[in-house]
């Protein structure tokens, strides 16, 4: 596994099991690199021109999912949303009840400073959720 963000996230992504490279020009080279035979699947976080880069390390009938830029549609990609569905958010409260799942967060703010919370989420630096206690 190979996971993309800039150098002071490189440990985390480590402690995620992924080897870690930095987004920016010269990303396909990077990868291709760790990956000479191109990768399985790629997933876009982010949009803008990471779907044009993802395609170009891909193994030849694989595909793009990205979260963040429906333009993957027309590229023969998939895009996927998410929906708040209670099964789905139970599952998923078992699971970290169990310790398998664990979400970072970021920061935690009191709800007064919810513009703050909104400046800080726009940066697109944030690692993890910004959370604004009620
Ligand atoms: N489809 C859906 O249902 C759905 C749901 C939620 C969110 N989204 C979308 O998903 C996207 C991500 O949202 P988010 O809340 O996770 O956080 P975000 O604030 O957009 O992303 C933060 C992270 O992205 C990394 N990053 C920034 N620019 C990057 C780039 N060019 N390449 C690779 N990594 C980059 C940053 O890493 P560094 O700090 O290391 O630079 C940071 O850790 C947004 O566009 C959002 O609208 C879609």
């Amino acid at each position: 596994m190979i996971g993309t963000a800039s150098e002071r996230n490189h440990d985390f992504l480590r402690s995620l099991g992924a080897e870690p490279v930095t987004y920016g020009d010269g990303l396909a080279d990077r990868v291709r690199d760790l990956a000479p035979q191109g990768v399985d699947v790629a997933l876009d976080f982010v949009g803008g021109g990471a779907v044009d880069v993802s395609q170009a390390v891909l193994k030849e009938r694989s595909r793009v999912v990205s979260i963040a830029d429906g333009e993957v549609r027309a590229k023969g990609g998939h895009m996927v949303w998410v929906r708040p569905d209670s099964a789905d958010l139970t599952a998923l409260a078992i699971l970290a009840d169990a310790g398998k799942l664990t979400v970072p967060v970021d920061a935690v703010l009191p709800l007064p400073e919810a513009a703050e919370a909104f400046r800080l989420s726009m940066a697109g630096r944030t690692r993890g959720k910004i959370v604004l206690e009620v």
